[in-house]
């Protein structure tokens, strides 16, 4: 009898809104649980890339082409700027996923997939700057002048830096968070303007650009009503106080 009724129970539960509840519970995880299993998985798994790269270049010296083809420098290249993109919209991405109950916990790993994408641009950038220019600076402050694309990828990584630098909770309390937030803001911009440093770089009607600029839309629209709810909150309480 008692079985009976705690299967009944059972189905109640799975057959009743409950279902959404129970998963909701089963998927927002302790503290703990992110930052001994969570994090250090998804660290392993953000190096994935870059191994991938290692190993292109592993199969090139021994005169396989298959995976960083003819031109190993551009596969590097463009590899590693795409995924500091991908990182980029991750990060931007954490904040409006965490909204939902059971996935704040994903507010825990933002920071590190923030320095990641930071990471990744910077090896983006430094086989720009070593495998391609050979350190030709002369050469490499010509592009950064005349090809727009350049530009414009020079300008997202200057926004980038600031972001990675001030990213530890030493830096939040010195520069106080409100500050913080507004400096922080700036991955907005950058997260624009590496679609138009792709945009611009790619020749043809490609597909991939265009899905990306929808993605970044997307997540930039997302934020919109709580701005504006969080702007009209502070002009009340401005007028409350005059
Ligand atoms: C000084 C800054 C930068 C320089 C000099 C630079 C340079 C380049 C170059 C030379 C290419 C490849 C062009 C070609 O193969 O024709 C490229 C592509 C790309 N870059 Fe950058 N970049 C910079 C910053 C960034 C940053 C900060 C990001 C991302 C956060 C980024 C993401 C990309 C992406 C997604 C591509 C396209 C890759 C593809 O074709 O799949 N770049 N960049």
């Amino acid at each position: 009898m008692a079985m009976r009724k705690k299967w009944h129970r059972f189905i109640g539960a799975w057959t009743s809104a409950g279902i959404f509840r129970d998963l909701g519970l089963a998927m927002s995880l302790s503290p703990r649980v992110v930052r001994k299993i969570i994090k250090p998985t998804v660290f392993i798994l953000m190096l994935l890339p870059l191994a991938w790269v290692f190993y292109g270049w592993w199969l090139y010296i021994m005169g396989d082409l298959s995976l960083v083809t003819a031109n190993p420098i551009e596969y590097t290249n463009r590899h590693l700027g795409d995924w500091a993109m991908r990182f980029l919209l991750v990060t931007l991405a954490v904040r409006p996923l965490s909204r939902i109950k059971s996935l704040v916990w994903l507010m825990q790993l933002r920071r590190m997939v923030g320095l990641f994408c930071f990471f990744y641009a910077f090896l983006h950038v430094s086989s720009y700057v070593v495998l391609d220019q050979f350190f030709d600076w002369p050469e490499i402050l010509d592009d950064i002048l005349k090809r727009q694309f350049i530009t414009v990828g020079m300008i997202t990584l200057t926004l980038l830096t600031p972001l990675a630098m001030t990213s530890t909770k030493a830096m939040i309390k010195r520069l106080g968070s409100l500050r913080w937030q507004k400096l922080h803001s700036l991955i907005y911009l950058a997260s624009v303007l590496v679609i138009f440093h792709y945009w611009m770089m790619v020749k043809g009607n490609q597909l991939e650009p265009k899905i990306y600029a929808f993605i970044v839309a997307a997540l930039l629209l997302s934020r919109l009503p709580q701005r504006v709810k969080k702007r009209s909150k502070l002009a009340q309480e401005k007028a409350g106080l005059q």
